[in-house]
């Protein structure tokens, strides 16, 4: 398996839970800072984890770490879980992209692409913002703003709180639609978006401000007690789930914790997902 996401947050439970309960699996995760292999191996007990330097907002980087982990072995299963939430100044991906877009949706389309025909599962975690209605965002999350994928990738908007964050639902709609796409075009392979629900407690708000943070890290995690939220414990254990266990739905479906349920009505546009893979493609083309 190849991981993305796996440092912090619901990424660390998963890869623990995963790691723990298969012995047999061999996991490369995605690592920018060092020592994330060793961290999975002590908590784990499982000695199989490997880590590759990777910074996931430069395509380059990406390219090297699928290069480094297929070189060495053939990789069967890839998660990609890591993404981000820009809420202040500039947001510019190595390459010049809008770093949200590079991040949540054309690190995972590259990866996908260098891997795809290796790989039997590739589960990528989308959001419940993306529905953009008060039921599923309960008001914390601006609806998503869909704009053609070439624009969706400049990093030229305003360098606001409500911009970025409107990146973030409108980037966990393009990882549906990719996941349609994907699943059209990969014959043998299962390709989910898995929706964790709302997490409070996780580093997703650490580039707020000190009133959010404070709020993200001491507030909201009380709503845990509610089936409002779960927390990173329990949702890491269901994307392990839906990432190693039975096949829990057909290709392209969207997991909303361990069970698959129907994504927003919008989330459902063969065009609109047709021209977000062209864009993809020549996005991360070398
Ligand atoms: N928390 C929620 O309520 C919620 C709800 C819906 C969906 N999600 C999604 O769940 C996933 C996990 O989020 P989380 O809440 O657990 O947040 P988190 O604690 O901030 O974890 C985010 C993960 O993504 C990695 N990442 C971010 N930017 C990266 C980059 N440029 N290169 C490499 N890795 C990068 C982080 O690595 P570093 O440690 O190196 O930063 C970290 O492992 C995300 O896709 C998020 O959008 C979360």
């Amino acid at each position: 398996m190849l991981m993305t996401g796996a440092s912090r947050g619901i990424g660390w439970h998963a890869a623990v839970a995963m790691l723990a309960a298969n012995p047999g699996l061999r996991m490369f995760v995605t690592d920018r800072t060092g020592g994330l292999a060793e961290s999975l191996r002590d908590r784990s007990g499982n000695q199989q984890v490997y880590g590759v330097r990777t910074d996931l907002a430069s395509l380059d980087s990406v390219r090297a770490a699928a290069d480094h982990v297929m070189r060495r072995a053939r990789v069967t299963s890839f998660v990609g879980n890591a993404g981000l939430q820009v809420t202040s100044g500039a947001r510019c991906s190595a390459d010049g992209y809008e770093v949200t877009f590079a991040v949540n949706v054309l690190a995972n389309h590259l990866l996908l692409r260098l891997l795809g025909d290796q790989l039997r599962r590739a589960v990528i975690t989308a959001s419940d913002t993306h529905f953009g209605d008060f039921r599923h965002n309960l008001g914390l999350a601006p609806a998503p703003v869909w704009r053609p994928p070439a624009e969706l990738a400049r990093p030229d908007g305003p360098h606001t709180s409500v911009a970025g964050r409107t990146a973030y639902s409108t980037s966990k709609l393009a990882v549906i639609y990719l996941v349609h796409e994907w699943a059209r075009r990969l014959d043998n392979t299962e390709v989910y978006s898995w929706n964790p629900g709302f997490v409070p407690g996780t580093g997703l708000t650490r580039d707020a401000g000190p009133i959010v943070r404070f709020t993200a890290a001491r507030v909201l995690p009380l709503l845990t007690l509610t089936p409002l939220s779960v927390s990173p414990r329990t949702a890491g254990r269901h994307l392990a789930q839906v990432a190693t266990g039975p096949a829990v739905a057909p290709s392209g479906s969207y997991v909303n914790l361990g069970q698959a349920e129907r994504s927003s009505d919008a989330s459902y546009d063969p065009q609109r997902e047709g021209e977000l893979f062209e864009a993809a493609q020549a996005l991360t083309a070398t």
